[in-house]
């Protein structure tokens, strides 16, 4: 199975993602989080992707397409994989096209207002990555799955967030037209509770596992 999601940010594109990988034993790829993963060991690419994403702007397209290459060459991706946050605009989009055969684009989809307030409330483990909302944690709790230290993301900063959300509607919202046209195109609705989500993709998802 070769999906990926689109949405803008804070639908819930990882959370999503980690229960549908888990559910059919594909690799999650979140282009997010492997540069999350540079910045925090301060390589070169690390260095260069942050003044980026802290202005809340996408990492050049050369860039990205590099990382997503080499990642989809190691052997977890034998049996599948979901791009999560890739790709997100029509130069990326090209870049994989005639040489992945996806099977699903699934739009992940929820009004500004909710965006804005999960992205603002949340919390992600230092350690692991994993992410929580500030709704149903308390002020100081250690990330339940490793104990480590939970933080804010320095993009989900209000002034930040407002830039994503523009350069979403710029750059990455044209997208959704694009695979529509290819007839692989889902829309999810989710901005309902998360299980009612994740049953929703499981359905979509099954088709192809
Ligand atoms: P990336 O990390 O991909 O961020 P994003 O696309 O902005 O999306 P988010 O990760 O913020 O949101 P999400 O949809 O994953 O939501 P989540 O599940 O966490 O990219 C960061 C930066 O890296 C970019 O700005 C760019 O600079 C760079 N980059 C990455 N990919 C790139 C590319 N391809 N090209 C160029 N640059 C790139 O959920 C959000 C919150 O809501 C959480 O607190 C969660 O607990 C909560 N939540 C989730 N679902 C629900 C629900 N159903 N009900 C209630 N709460 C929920
Ligand atoms: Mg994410």
């Amino acid at each position: 199975m070769k999906v990926i999601f689109l949405g803008p940010p804070g639908a819930g594109k990882g959370t999503q993602a980690e229960l549908a990988c888990k559910r059919f034993g594909i690799a999650h790829i979140s282009t997010g989080d492997i540069l999350r993963a540079q910045l925090k060991q301060k390589t070169e690419l690390g260095k260069q992707a942050q003044s980026y994403i802290d202005k809340g702007q996408l990492v050049p397209d050369e860039v990205i397409i590099s990382i997503v290459e080499q990642r989809l060459r190691q052997d977890d991706c034998e049996n599948g994989y979901l791009l999560d946050g890739f790709p997100r605009t029509l130069p990326q989009a090209e870049a994989i096209d005639g040489r992945i055969d996806l099977d699903c684009a699934v739009n992940l989809d929820a009004p500004v207002e909710t965006l804005k307030e999960r992205l603002c409330g949340r919390r992600v483990c230092r350690e692991c990555g994993a992410t929580y909302h500030i709704s149903r944690i308390s002020e100081g709790d250690p990330c339940a799955k490793c104990g480590g230290e939970l933080y804010q993301r320095s993009d989900d900063k209000p002034e930040t967030v407002e830039n994503r959300l523009r350069v979403y509607r710029e750059q990455t919202q044209p997208l959704i037209d694009y695979y529509d046209k290819k007839g692989i195109l889902v829309t999810v609705d989710s901005s309902r509770d998360l299980n009612v989500v994740n049953a929703e993709i499981v359905k979509i998802l099954g088709k192809y596992a």
